[in-house]
This record gives structure tokens, C-alpha cells and sequence, in this order.
């Protein structure tokens, strides 16, 4: 092979291997540091911005229920929850970066909270150990770029009855828009697994709070079905 041609077939491969380590490993829109998600997601905490107490209030959690907190951050929302289901039940904190899982179990350890445990996920599947009444994702599925894929996989560790919580920002709501996620892109990718919005609540100004639901067993919508026929 003459040298010219050598060194096109060398760039070539470069472009392709470059090519293929990004899109292999990009299957996300946007990751900080741990450390940076732990500062934010910490303070919004405390400014009282996530609404903790209301929403687990709204989702009616109780003890002996299995939760999923898909995306788990510091733990904002895993370690009020695991308290919200003890003593019986338990509280999957899941991420993709180890550092937050780490962070989050040392928290637990230091409030006594011993019902949480951390999974650590891949991109396009959280990797829960069992099945679960609840998956909770807050301010999570927009960054990830196959989020309908990401659902599909999680659609097969919910109970029968089991939700799925969705909190996330509409694009409009938001002057950074690019990444955010349309609610009415999420209910045509539930509908599509079969889970309808059962529940909306106006708890945020700028984020919608949707609890889907499959119309099977104790959900929310066949009761309501159930109760409208018997009218
Ligand atoms: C904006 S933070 C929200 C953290 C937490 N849900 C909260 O509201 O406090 C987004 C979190 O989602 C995690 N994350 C991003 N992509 C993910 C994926 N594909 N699977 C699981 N977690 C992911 C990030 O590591 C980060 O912890």
C-alpha cells in the first residue's frame, strides 16, 4: 500500500474508534461532578425548592413499600423517602455515578437510616435488584438521551400496580431549553408500555408531577372506571 493511502486508512480508523467511544459512551445530554450535583442539589434541598415533604405526602408512600429513586443525586429525596417507608420497606437509591451512591450511603448511615440501598445503574437501564410499587425520577429523564428506551427498561421492574413518577420541566417553562423534555412526549412513551397519567399535581410552578399508572389491580384508574360505571 502506498504511504499516502496507509496514512488515509490510519485516519479513518482513528475517525471510526473516536466515533464509536463517543457514541457509545454519550448516551447521556449532560453529567456534572459529583460534587457539583451534591452543592446544588443539597441547597435546593434546603431553600425547601423540592417540595419534599408535599410530594411525598402527594404519592402517599408508606412503610413496607418498594421505591426506586431513579437518579438518586445526593439523596435529597431517597433518604425522607426511606423514612417515609420504614421500617419494612425499602428505598433503591439508583445513579450512574458511584461517588453520588457513596455519598448518599455515608448520609443514611449518619441519620440511622438503614432501609436504603444503592444500585448502581448503566445509561439506558436503572439495574434494580427486584420489583417495586414505585419508580420515582425528579429532574432525571431529561438528561438522558434515550429516554424512551431508559423507560422501556424500567417498565419491567414495576409491580403490576406499581407508578411511575415523573417531575421534570417542560421546554417553554425554562430560558435553557434545549434539554428539557416535553410532558407530552412522556405520556406517549408510557402510553406505549400500557401506563396512563393516573395522577397531576400542581405542586411546582415550572415542573409538571405526573404519576403514571397501568389500569391493572389496585390502580388508580381502574377504581376511578370502576367507580364512574357503578354511578
Ligand atoms: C439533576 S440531578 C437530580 C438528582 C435527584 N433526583 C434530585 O432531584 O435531587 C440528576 C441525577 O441523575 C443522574 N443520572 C443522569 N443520567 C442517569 C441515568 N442514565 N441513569 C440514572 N441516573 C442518571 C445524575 O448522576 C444525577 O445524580
Amino acid at each position: 500500500m502506498k504511504k499516502q493511502a496507509k496514512v488515509l486508512v490510519f485516519v479513518f480508523g482513528l475517525f471510526c474508534l473516536l466515533g464509536f467511544g463517543i457514541g457509545t459512551a454519550s448516551a447521556q445530554l449532560a453529567q456534572l461532578p459529583a460534587k457539583e450535583y451534591i452543592e446544588r442539589m443539597d441547597r435546593d434541598a434546603r431553600a425547601g425548592d423540592l417540595k419534599i415533604d408535599q410530594v411525598i405526602a402527594k404519592l402517599g408512600l408508606k412503610p413496607g413499600d418498594i421505591v426506586a429513586d431513579i437518579g438518586s443525586g445526593s439523596g435529597a429525596f431517597s433518604i425522607p423517602m426511606a423514612k417515609a417507608i420504614a421500617p419494612n420497606g425499602i428505598l433503591y437509591a439508583e445513579d450512574i455515578d458511584k461517588d453520588l451512591l457513596a455519598y448518599v450511603a455515608d448520609k443514611a448511615q449518619k441519620e440511622g437510616v438503614t432501609n436504603i440501598r444503592t444500585v448502581l445503574g448503566v445509561y439506558d437501564d436503572p439495574k434494580l435488584p427486584v420489583r417495586i410499587d414505585v419508580a420515582f425520577f425528579h429532574r432525571v429523564l431529561h438528561m438522558i438521551e434515550h429516554r424512551q428506551l431508559f423507560l422501556n427498561n424500567t417498565a419491567p421492574y414495576l409491580k403490576p400496580d406499581g407508578r411511575i413518577v415523573i417531575i421534570d420541566k417542560n421546554p417553554e417553562d425554562s430560558p435553557n431549553s434545549w434539554m428539557w423534555l416535553r410532558q407530552s412526549d412522556v405520556d406517549t412513551w408510557m402510553a406505549a408500555l400500557s401506563f396512563y397519567p393516573a395522577e397531576k399535581y400542581g405542586v411546582f410552578d415550572d415542573k409538571y408531577f405526573v404519576v403514571y399508572q397501568r389500569p391493572y389491580g389496585n390502580s388508580v384508574l381502574l377504581k376511578r372506571r370502576t367507580a364512574t360505571a357503578e354511578r
